[in-house]
């Protein structure tokens, strides 16, 4: 098949992970003759840095014209305290693409299990997705930071139908999967979260062959840990999943294994690690290509339709972890793997 896939490879690590996935894509693409044609755009710090917008309008025409966007990682310690920050362009090319939904897996690996600061029998079974509202709450509602600098404030928003969407996304999931949701939120302290759990409830209506648990998210950050394999899919809001996703990876041995969909109604998506853009180890080759190259498999699975491919990309992966090859962050102290190392071990069990 002909794709179009957009690379943007953003700040830090992100170049450096991005220029091994697109290598591993275009090898897909020979293997099993397909033609993709790969575009590179500006996000983030370095986009600010050129043109002043951490999401330049040549980005967005790029991405409108592509299949699916690949991109790396946003941030830049420089911009910390700065008005116009990297995020805000991730934060508004999901907004642009209205892409409310960031599907974010999380497995056990068992060759990692000595490795993870987990008991290996804490892990048996762990494969767990998150689906995280992408374009709601907290982070899009209205805040103020100027004022007399006394005081701030941001707003936690919800609107039924933002809930009900992302709600069918978890039990459609589900639906494929263990058939089991479990929705967080805090409803014992916020109307919004109130709202959430309702909406839930109400949604779940159309889905009677799968289970629902609510469980609050104080609570959930501690069940993540005792009993991880519990979990099937779990349902949260924009920054509740963000967190969460970032504790979970823990489970998966370190945070540069997890790749993450963002998604919308359409076959567009956008993929990215869940990983930043860790400044302090950029251009070192120190940097875990996994989750970026997993985000590359989800993009051939939910843009292309691309199944075989997409489980080709996560059996070469394990089976580069099998015969021992590991990066910096997953080593434990033992030998490691440079990023573009790695990679090629994934590209040749392709
Ligand atoms: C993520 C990141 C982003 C988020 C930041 C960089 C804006 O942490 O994708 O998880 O908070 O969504
Ligand atoms: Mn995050």
């Amino acid at each position: 098949m002909k794709a179009t896939i957009t690379l943007l490879p953003g700040d830090g690590i992100g170049p450096e992970v991005i220029e091994q996935s697109a290598k591993l894509l275009q090898t897909v693409a020979s293997r099993f003759g397909h033609d993709f044609t790969f575009n590179e755009a500006m996000i983030g710090g370095i986009a600010i840095d050129k043109t002043g917008n951490p999401l330049p309008d040549e980005t967005l025409r790029l991405g409108e014209q592509s299949d699916a966007i690949l991109m790396g990682a946003v941030g830049l310690p420089k911009y910390d305290a700065a008005p116009i920050r990297p995020e805000q362009g991730l934060l508004k090319i999901r907004k642009h693409f209205g892409l409310f939904a960031n599907l974010r897996p999380v497995k056990a690996y068992p060759v990692l299990a000595d490795f993870a600061p987990l008991k290996a029998h804490l892990l048996e079974g762990v494969d767990m997705l998150f689906v995280r509202e992408l374009t709601g709450g907290i982070y899009f509602g209205e805040r103020q930071e100027q004022g007399d600098g006394n005081s701030a404030y941001d707003t936690e928003l919800y609107t039924v139908p933002e809930v009900e969407r992302v709600a069918h996304v978890a039990f459609r999931a589900a639906a494929l999967r263990r058939k089991k949701v479990t929705s967080v939120d805090k409803a014992n302290v916020l109307a919004a979260m109130r709202l959430w759990r309702k909406t839930v409830v109400k949604v779940h209506e159309d889905y009677n062959d799968i289970t629902l648990e609510h469980v609050l998210v104080d609570s959930c950050a501690m069940h993540l840990l005792t009993r991880p394999a519990s979990f099937d899919v779990l349902v949260a809001s924009n920054m509740f999943g963000d967190i969460l996703s970032d504790e979970a990876s823990v489970l998966a041995g370190s945070l540069g294994m997890l790749p993450s969909a963002s998604l919308g109604d359409g076959r567009f998506g956008l993929y990215e690690p869940v990983h930043g853009s860790a400044p302090d180890i950029a251009g070192q080759g120190k940097a875990n290509p996994i989750g970026t190259i997993l985000s590359a498999a989800m993009l051939l699975r939910y843009s292309l339709a691309l199944e075989t491919e997409a489980q080709a990309i996560e059996n070469a992966v394990e089976a580069a972890l099998a015969t021992g090859a590991r990066t910096a962050d997953i080593a434990g102290g033992g030998p490691w793997l440079s990023t573009s190392e790695f990679a090629q071990e994934v590209i040749t069990r392709l």
